[in-house]
């Protein structure tokens, strides 16, 4: 069986410069290249179920100039449904700046046309969500729009996954409709509003209505908690980095996957583990993603 997944989210285009350090505040530093590929969390996850084979669609917006038909091409050449996705005349296609530095990245996403994907375009696609099982959110669209998503897939009994990414304080109705949280431990730090201490932030969000709240520890792997029941961690996998960028998107492409295919969490975790894993050996959000054949390969030699 074949998940059907609708993603609702952001698309941006990535400007990525490799530099050997990150320079401090007023310094130049001479970098060694700077490319342009598509990226955005939503559309990071939305390419990456599809390559896994899952039947996917997109709800989003771009601006109506260069960058957004680069990144409904993308889209398209990526197996996704991108019928969801509008053009805005006054807002220009969002934009990423990334730097890769030392194994890890710093980004700042500019949302542009992102910010302007209103409760009424789920409204005009609401029939996508009707279609899907899962529904997979991030934060890079405006938080009126997650809302009042969670509202309209939960009414629609779908399963509601939510990647609360940049992190934000979310209002207690949007959070009644989540069914998997996947913070990751700085994002979880300003979730869980004072908390400290991995158990104790992630039941502060459990607190809030969450159903099952799962943080990502990088190449330590995750950690999940339901209410009242005790903390579990699926380990990760120690594997040579060459671009972060986008891992966490993996992470959620992985998890919202297998749980489509109806797998254990537990199991969803550990495969989840393992498509972040093996995006990280490779250049670019989008271009990192694997394929089903490439995990289970991977999975193969992880025994
Ligand atoms: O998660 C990685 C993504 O975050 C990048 O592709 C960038 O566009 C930002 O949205
Ligand atoms: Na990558």
């Amino acid at each position: 069986m074949k998940p059907n997944i609708v993603v609702i989210g952001s698309l941006n285009m990535d400007m990525v410069v490799q530099a050997p350090r990150l320079p401090v505040m007023g310094e130049t530093l001479l970098g060694k290249s700077m490319q342009f590929v598509p990226g955005g969390k939503g559309a990071n996850q939305a390419i990456g179920l599809a390559r896994l084979g899952a039947e996917v669609a997109m709800i989003g917006r771009v601006g109506k100039d260069h960058f957004g038909s680069e990144l409904l091409s993308s889209l398209q050449a990526g197996w996704v449904n991108s019928t969801g996705v509008k053009n805005t005349e006054s807002a220009e296609t969002g934009a990423a700046s990334i730097v890769l530095a030392e194994g890890d990245n710093i980004i700042i996403v500019v949302p542009g046309a992102n910010a302007r994907c209103t409760p009424a375009d789920i409204e005009t696609q609401i029939e996508l969500i009707e279609r899907a099982d899962i529904v997979l959110m991030q934060l890079e669209i405006p938080l009126a729009t997650v809302t009042y998503a969670a509202k309209v897939a939960k009414q629609l009994q779908k399963t509601v996954i939510l990647n609360p990414a940049p992190a934000q304080k979310l209002p207690p109705e949007l959070l009644a409709c989540v069914d998997y949280m996947t913070p990751n431990e700085t994002e979880l730090a300003i979730l869980a509003e004072g908390q400290t201490g991995l158990e104790e932030c992630m039941d502060a969000i459990l607190t809030q209505g969450v159903r099952h709240v799962i943080t990502t520890l990088g190449a330590q792997g995750a950690a999940y908690k339901e209410k009242g029941k005790t903390l579990l961690r699926i380990p990760g996998h120690q594997v040579p980095v060459v671009d972060t960028t986008g891992a966490g998107d993996a992470f959620n492409v992985g998890l919202a996957y297998a749980i489509g295919c109806g797998h254990a969490l537990p199991d969803a975790i550990s495969f989840a583990n393992k498509v972040a894993a093996v995006s990280v050996g490779r250049f670019g959000a989008q271009q990192g993603m694997p394929t089903l054949e490439e995990v289970v390969h991977f999975s193969e030699l992880c025994k």
